[in-house]
């Protein structure tokens, strides 16, 4: 039977013929393998019987090649494991030159790793991370379909430039050299493959919100698409969103929702990515320890993620963030890039954080924003001036989610977007909505890979995204 080192190492198969096939991490005194298949953080270690091996099988067991092992599963004598594998016959699948082989058994820089990304997978950190954010996926399509949300796939190509939420990258099928023109001597793009200006998606909210108002309850996952020119470590050009959009929700709602969502998520890796989550946490205090003590998290990565699960967010106004803004000390002593003078002011990373790492200690909904920092389609409240937008921010990684109620009456909407010259013809499907059986809607977008983030310990996010895209950046 063929099977696989986690199998192995958590099944009682012991005695019995076994079969397995992975990749060497390491082989030492020419009888001891480190087998890796990536089911689990663990190797097995598997003993050669070398007087019974041929000599240029010995020789083709490297690290990094790949290897068809038979034998026994039986208690080990050595320490450091329950289980090994008695090997009885081995066969080497596919060679690896250990001199040229990037991946050597030793720590190598997360830079290095990057260029390598193909095979970054085969170290431990990495392997860990793509489990976890593999499981945190699984998680999030098990947490909506318990509570009743259809998964929604929105448009990757949009014709439709109104979400503001970021520049975009254009797709087009007209020769770049020689495009053709209309009479004003502009590119003629009526006479591109779509017949229009189209772009790749920043975001599936506003199909979202089409869905919502006839199945009730949906949710999007996919990718989105910025062209930003940010080079940070929370910033990608291409990132997954968690989109839910739900009919009959207010603010309110969307605040417990997103709150219980992630609650679920991190509750589930907790409870089945134990082993990845333990050796994260263990790459996490080693990278704690070159840094100086006050930059250093007064908790474990196990320990983050638990009181995120178990402890309430704070739902803070916006108005009340600006006070607390004001008169905090870093922004007295002109600390802050950016000074807070007055209410109005958007709020940078520099601001979140300090919320939410200095002030509060705990994840922090901001809510109320003004009108003017926010985006059209944002319920305009009583007031006049502030929009029921959302925003949850999170300790050491700062904007995770942004949501809001949406403007669901026809007359404000239009006038908003008068303001802002958004033309009605592109999006009189959005205006239909509000035409036919309009109601209170809420929604909003979780950034995946701050998550992943969030969930691994891990400072950049290109880090957590298998291929990541960022300015300058699309190898692979
Ligand atoms: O705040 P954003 O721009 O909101 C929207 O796009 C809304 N349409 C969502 C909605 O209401 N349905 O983006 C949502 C989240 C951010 O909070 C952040 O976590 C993530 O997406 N995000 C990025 N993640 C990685 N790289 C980028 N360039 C990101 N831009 C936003
Ligand atoms: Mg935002």
């Amino acid at each position: 039977m063929s099977y696989t080192v986690s199998q192995l190492l958590t099944q009682d198969i012991a005695f019995q013929p076994i079969e397995i096939k992975g990749w060497v991490r390491t082989f030492r005194a020419n009888r001891f393998i480190a087998l890796n298949d990536g089911s689990t953080l663990h190797n097995i270690q598997c003993v050669v019987d070398f007087e019974n091996t041929d000599e240029n099988t010995l020789k083709r067991i490297t690290t990094g090649a790949a290897v068809h092992i038979k034998g026994e599963l039986v208690e080990s004598q050595g320490k450091g494991q329950k289980v090994e594998i008695q090997v009885t016959s081995i066969a080497i699948l596919g060679d690896s030159d250990p001199d040229e082989y990037p991946i050597q058994p030793k720590k190598h820089t997360f830079e290095f790793l990057r260029e390598n990304a193909h095979l970054r997978t085969r170290t431990n950190t990495f392997s860990a991370v793509m489990r976890l954010r593999s499981s945190l996926s699984f998680a999030i399509h098990k947490y909506f379909n318990e509570n009743e949300f259809y998964y929604m796939h929105t448009p990757i190509v949009t014709g439709s430039d109104a979400e503001g939420a970021g520049e975009m990258f254009r797709v087009s099928a007209l020769d770049p050299k020689n495009p053709p023109l209309d009479d004003d001597g502009n590119i003629n793009y009526k006479e591109d493959f779509f017949g229009k200006e189209t772009n790749l998606t920043v975001s599936g909210q506003l199909e979202a919100e089409t869905y919502a108002m006839s199945l009730g309850k949906v949710y999007t996952f996919g990718p989105t698409f910025r062209a930003e020119n940010s080079n940070t470590s929370r910033h990608l050009a291409e990132f997954w969103m968690i989109e839910p959009e739900v009919a009959f929700m207010d603010l309110a709602g969307n605040m417990d929702l997103a709150e219980d969502f992630m609650k679920s998520v991190l509750s589930y890796v907790l409870e089945h990515n134990q082993d990845d989550l333990e050796f994260l946490e263990k790459r996490l205090l080693d990278e704690e320890k070159t840094k100086p003590q006050a930059e250093r998290s007064e908790m474990s990565l196990i320990e983050k993620i638990k009181f995120v699960v178990d402890n309430n967010f704070k739902r803070v106004s916006y108005t009340e963030a600006i006070e607390i803004l004001r008169n905090c000390k870093p922004n007295k002593k002109k600390k802050f890039n950016y000074i807070i003078e007055e209410w109005g002011a958007d709020l940078q990373s520099e601001h979140e954080r300090f919320l939410v790492e200095k002030h509060f200690k705990c994840p922090v909904i901001l809510f109320d924003y003004p009108a003017n920092i926010k985006a059209f389609y944002m319920r305009l409240n009583e007031d006049g001036k502030t929009v029921r937008a959302m925003d949850i921010l999170f300790p050491g990684i700062g904007e995770m989610v942004g949501g809001s109620q949406r403007e669901e009456r026809l007359d404000v909407l239009k006038e908003k977007m008068k303001a802002l010259d958004i033309p009605e013809e592109e999006l009189w499907w959005y205006l239909d909505l509000r035409k036919y059986g309009t109601a209170v809607h809420s929604g909003f977008g979780l950034g995946f890979e701050r998550l992943v983030m969030f969930a691994t310990g891990m400072g950049n996010i290109r880090d957590v995204i298998p291929y990541p895209r960022t300015p300058q950046n699309a190898e692979f």
